[in-house]
């Protein structure tokens, strides 16, 4: 069955990878929009995301809109899955608090769609008390947390906070 997937890239340095995944839901026949945070296009351009996914790619909140619905509703409406894959530990912190100060983050306040998220940091940042309180939350409320592996990290170390990978992903919303 089609599914209508909602792609939220954020800024870490595994956003490039989520290229790869949007490729894997469109190759299973599934429908892909993908929002972008301001950060997230420091590591990706949106032409890529809107290449590989066939759909414009979001990124501001006060772009005008493709309707008169507003575009965080029209888009938290459409989706079926919402999955924020990489997570930042900082978008992380946004959703248990309700923050919604940027187009992804008021997408995903609003949407009633399942909610996936692949966080992606350094070690310090994912162990941090407040990141794993943050989780923690996220997972209580029903948030499917596909989990980091470990390994060696963008920052140079080795441990907690790899991006889980294109095909583990893609596996877990399956
Ligand atoms: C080179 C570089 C790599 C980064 N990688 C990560 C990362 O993997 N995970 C993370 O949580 N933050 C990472 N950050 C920090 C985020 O980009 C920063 O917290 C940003 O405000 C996140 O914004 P967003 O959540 O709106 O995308 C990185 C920053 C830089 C400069």
């Amino acid at each position: 069955m089609k599914r209508k997937i909602l792609l939220g890239v954020t800024g870490s340095v595994a956003a490039y990878k989520a290229a790869e995944l949007v490729r894997l839901f469109v190759k299973n026949g599934d429908e892909v929009k993908v929002v972008m945070t301001k950060a997230a296009t420091e590591f990706v351009t949106p032409l890529t995301f809107r290449t590989l996914s066939r759909n414009p790619v979001a990124v501001e909140e006060f772009a005008p809109p493709q309707s008169w619905v507003p575009e965080h509703i029209a888009l938290a409406e459409w989706a079926d899955i919402a999955l924020v894959a990489p997570a930042t530990a900082n978008t992380l912190a946004k959703m248990r608090c309700g923050i919604a100060d940027n187009l992804l983050t008021s997408v995903l306040l609003a949407t009633k769609a399942r909610i996936f998220i692949a966080p992606a940091m350094n070690t310090g940042m994912l162990e941090a008390a407040a990141t794993r309180e943050n989780i923690a939350v996220l997972k209580e409320r029903g948030v499917s947390v596909i989990e980091p592996g470990e390994g060696e990290l963008a920052c140079g170390a080795s441990g907690k906070g790899r991006f889980p990978g294109a095909e583990t992903i893609f596996g877990a919303v399956k």
